[in-house]
């Protein structure tokens, strides 16, 4: 085992060279060699080349267990059977018509059959999407202008959204009261008018009511996928009643959680239910897609505004993607028994962990529920946004290196998924692999 950090650097170099071509040619044609900045590496990242089951293959053909699972779309892992043959005979017939076509029916019954608050459903390309249609469509049903959302969540990368999505102690302000901090340059100030940053604490039921007579809606992550931080039950119910006495409707955003923690995500969770939820990611099979489950009162009340309520996309609802969602959705509603096996698997990867960091003393534990989880390089579960501050960046940093070195591949941000297809014994691999990693960041210090 190799431990110094600038070794490791070129131990890895050395396993995937043409890797490293690549990113040479691509730092020349898109803007800092990423097609989105999520995908950053140390010394770069890896070009995959082919992905199976649980497992992902780099250019240089190094195996990986996949960990990334593509950021939570591949819940039954790479390329399942159903979901390949529906896109096989789907492209025979045509990938996009811009009409209507059967599969949006089936689709769309099968997504409100297994979402709770779900009446009505329209389909766009992206959770990003998912999330500026579902806030427009907030907004024109209530005839008011703004958001709240939650800080440390993430609701895409659209301008009303990338808002305090960290809590970083440069700019985050007082702990009540969080400030508004624009997650990347070029967002209009204008749009900072259209939101609101809330505290997960109750001074958020005060700014909610403080607010009610301007908030169109109030949006959250039930779990918040930057941490892996599961947000109390009790504080759900509390923002369902506070918002609906304010008359304030409320949003989960559960691009992630959607299909991946239970066929009704969150909401069949925790039994609390919003009046608008997103999804993105999974039901689209392993295709690009978003959609927005609400009633048929709300879309009512939407359309009969003034100026009317509408939405479009060139590809929203596009044949290949209903029909690898479909499939998708067909197959998880047909064996539902997967959640209650990866759950049981991500409580055993995490108790395994943190047991394993307290017996020896090491400052890293594992947080997250079911098949999501992250590791963090602190002794104490992170509950809160803020939590997450003041860890070991350095460590983190050497932590994504190492897991490399032992052959499991996760995002840099460590956010992190496993699927269905990930066995007990890719679960134990996994667990090896993150106690060699911890112990290869020790040896360091
Ligand atoms: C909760 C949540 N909302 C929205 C999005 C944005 O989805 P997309 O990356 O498909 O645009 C994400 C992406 O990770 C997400 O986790």
């Amino acid at each position: 085992m190799v431990f110094d950090k600038e070794a490791i650097l070129q131990e890895l170099r050395n396993r995937t060279p043409k890797s490293g071509e690549y990113w040479e040619q691509s730092k020349g044609l898109v803007p800092g060699g990423l097609m989105s900045g999520a995908r950053k590496m140390e010394p770069y990242p890896v070009y995959i080349e082919r992905g199976n089951g649980a497992y992902i293959w780099d250019i240089d053909g190094n195996r990986y267990i996949d960990c990334a699972m593509s950021f939570g779309v591949h819940v039954l892992g790479h390329g399942p059977q159903p979901v390949l043959d529906a896109l096989h005979e789907q492209c025979e017939i045509g990938m996009s018509y811009g009409m209507p076509h059967t599969r949006e029916v089936e689709f769309t019954r099968r997504l409100i059959d297994s979402v709770p608050c779900a009446e009505l459903a329209m389909v766009c390309n992206t959770g990003t999407e998912s999330t500026m249609l579902a806030w427009r469509l907030m907004r024109a049903a209530t005839n008011k202008p703004m958001i709240a959302k939650f800080e440390g969540c993430y609701h895409g990368w659209h301008d009303y959204a990338q808002w305090s999505v960290f809590a970083e102690p440069e700019t985050m302000g007082p702990e009540d009261r969080p400030n508004m901090a624009p997650g990347s340059a070029g967002i209009p100030d204008g749009a900072k008018n259209t939101v609101l940053v809330l505290p997960f604490n109750d001074n958020a039921f005060r700014l909610i009511e403080e607010h009610a007579n301007e908030l169109a809606g109030v949006a959250i992550e039930p779990v918040l996928g930057g941490g892996m931080l599961t947000v109390d039950n009790a504080f759900l119910q509390k923002l369902r009643e506070v918002t609906r006495e304010s008359d304030v409707l409320l949003h989960f955003d559960e691009v992630i959680t959607g299909f991946r923690l239970a066929l009704g995500g969150c909401q069949e969770l925790t039994g609390v239910l919003p009046d608008v939820a997103t999804y993105g990611k999974i039901i689209g099979g392993g295709l690009p897609i978003g959609a927005v489950a609400c009633s048929q009162e709300m879309v009512g009340i939407a359309q009969k505004t003034d100026d009317g309520f509408s939405a479009a996309g060139t590809f929203s609802g596009n044949p290949l993607t209903l029909s690898t969602g479909a499939a998708m959705l067909k197959y998880l509603q047909e064996n539902r028994q997967i959640y209650t096996e990866m759950m049981t698997k991500g409580d055993y990867l995490r108790d395994g962990f943190n047991g394993w960091c307290q017996e020896n003393g090491y400052p890293f534990c594992m947080t997250g529920i079911g098949s999501m989880f992250q590791i963090h390089a602190k002794a104490d579960l992170p509950v809160l946004a803020r939590d997450l501050i003041g860890q070991d960046e350095e460590a983190l940093a050497e932590l994504q290196l190492h897991f490399r070195l032992n052959n499991v591949l996760l995002p840099w941000m460590h956010l992190a998924f496993f699927s269905a297809s990930h066995s007990q014994q890719d679960i134990d691999d996994m667990l090896t692999a993150f106690k060699a990693s911890v112990e290869g960041v020790m040896a360091n210090k």
